[in-house]
């Protein structure tokens, strides 16, 4: 029997679910269920999902920033098959492929000048490992310095980044001479720096978890610092980078000029795992310094032509559809949009961000029964009352979001760049809906509808 995909999905497509309760992460499955987000989803196009009901779903989510062209682009389809089709001789490894070379070459152009190199790799957090490796090589130094609520992914040395409890727990000990500082903070980075034995200071322009934004003057202060300090800036753009804020690298927004950058997500838009460290030549020749050391960093996949072709193929695109200034210009059509439900809805405190990175702050009005009930949700758990959100929105109004991080009230949007304006209307009048019923006291109820009904379901099935 050959192998034939549609066949196998349509005949095991009742087993999902309970594949991965019995084999994989059974705590996801039951998030999942008991949230009612356990849909069946059958097809990607744009910025939409399509469930095995035919029903549309808005995706303001894009697989955690992924797919930054929307879901199945024509052009990337195109390059896969061609690459697929042309036998390419990949990953001999013994060997200095072409894609590889033009894909550095395509990111290098995009980076400011003292960018000259590009170390590839498979995902976000293995972008950050090499950006510790290749800073504490080029400097001598061990010690990294991050801040509090960074996120740079989940192996054992981004995770030693990592500025949230919860994520580290249980994991440790993790690598010795990390300290964090606070986001924003230039006080406490000038106390930080000072003794000048930093190897690095890593930082995300703007912080995925929470959606949180330094003062615009912090940058060029801790710029110079590093540089005053022999420190390395780098600069995470694993979320930020790819045009997302409106500018190819999100630090382009601060004037500033990082020595290491990070990339991932979108890079191959959302096909292929890929990810890129950028740096100086002079970093890059301390690590591959001479000839014995020319293997010293790299991973099997890293180069794979698929990626390259993925990478090759979304950079064309971002050129050929302006990607980068539609996030912008629909990153301002979403502040727009907002800003006046910022004043209808005392539970809106604050919409944040940078072109389509947005954060929805929520918090309890000034007074009234709506405060109370705020504060009741809260008294369960911190953070709760943003799943009063997420939940109806996608409920009523079949629209992805997600929470911005654990214990907070911020709902975080990060849409496809190629959104526009029907998607910017769709998103407001449902967060409208749902804010007048959080304030009329319906929403409690019919999201503890939702997860009892979730609930009598799994317990049945
Ligand atoms: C800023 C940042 N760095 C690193 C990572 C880790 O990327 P990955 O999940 O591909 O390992 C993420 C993932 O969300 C991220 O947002």
């Amino acid at each position: 029997m050959t192998f034939d995909l549609a066949r196998l999905l349509q005949e095991r497509r009742g087993d999902r679910m309970a594949l991965h309760t019995r084999l994989m992460n059974p705590q996801l499955a039951r998030v999942l269920t008991t949230l009612g987000f356990d849909r069946e989803y059958v097809r990607g196009e744009g910025c939409y999902l399509y469930d095995a009901d035919g029903q549309r779903y808005l995706d303001l989510l894009s697989g955690f920033g992924v797919f930054a062209l929307g879901r199945s682009h024509p052009v990337l389809k195109q390059a896969l098959h061609d690459a697929i089709d042309a036998d390419l001789p990949n990953m001999v490894q013994i060997d200095c492929a072409l894609l590889p070379g033009l894909l550095a070459e395509a990111l290098v152009a995009r980076a400011h000048p003292g960018i000259e190199r590009v170390v590839f790799c498979n995902s976000g957090t293995e972008a950050v490992e090499a950006a510790i490796k290749f800073a504490r090589r080029a400097t001598g130094r061990s010690r990294i310095v991050y801040c509090d609520h960074a996120f740079h992914g989940l192996s054992t040395g981004s995770l030693s980044l990592n500025g949230g409890a919860d994520f580290r727990a249980g994991f440790g000990p993790l690598l010795p001479g990390t300290s964090a500082v606070p986001f924003g903070d230039i006080g406490a980075l000038r106390r930080a720096l000072s003794a000048k034995d930093v190897a690095a200071f890593v930082v995300e322009p703007i912080q995925g978890k929470g959606v949180h934004l330094a003062p615009e003057e912090y940058w060029q202060e801790a710029a110079e610092l590093c540089r005053a300090t022999g420190t390395l800036l780098v600069a995470d753009e694993v979320q930020t980078g790819m045009g997302r804020t409106g500018q190819f690298f999100a630090y382009e927004h601060y004037g500033i000029a990082p020595d290491i950058i990070t990339v991932s997500k979108a890079l191959s838009g959302g096909y292929v795992p890929v990810g890129a460290m950028l740096c100086s030549d002079r970093v890059l020749r301390r690590v591959h310094s001479s000839i014995d050391r020319a293997m010293v960093h790299s991973s099997t996949f890293s180069r794979n032509q698929l990626a390259m072709v993925a990478g090759l193929a979304t950079l064309q695109v971002f050129d050929d559809e302006d990607i980068v200034d539609r996030a912008r210009r629909t990153g301002v059509a979403f502040e727009k949009a907002l800003a006046p439900l910022v004043e209808r809805h005392p539970l809106l405190h604050e919409v944040r961000g940078k072109g389509l990175m947005i954060g929805l702050v929520f918090g309890p009005p000034p007074a009234g029964p709506a405060r109370r009930r705020f504060r009741a949700v809260e008294a369960i758990r911190t953070g709760l009352f943003s799943q009063l959100i997420v939940v109806p929105l996608f409920h009523r109004h079949r629209i992805l979001t997600q929470v911005a991080a654990d214990n907070v009230n911020v709902v975080k949007l990060l849409p496809p760049l190629v959104a526009g304006e029907d998607e910017v209307r769709a998103f407001v009048d449902a967060l409208d809906d749902v804010l007048q019923s959080a304030m009329d006291g319906g929403l409690v109820m019919e999201v503890g509808r939702t997860v009892a009904r979730s609930t009598l379901r799994r317990r049945a099935g």
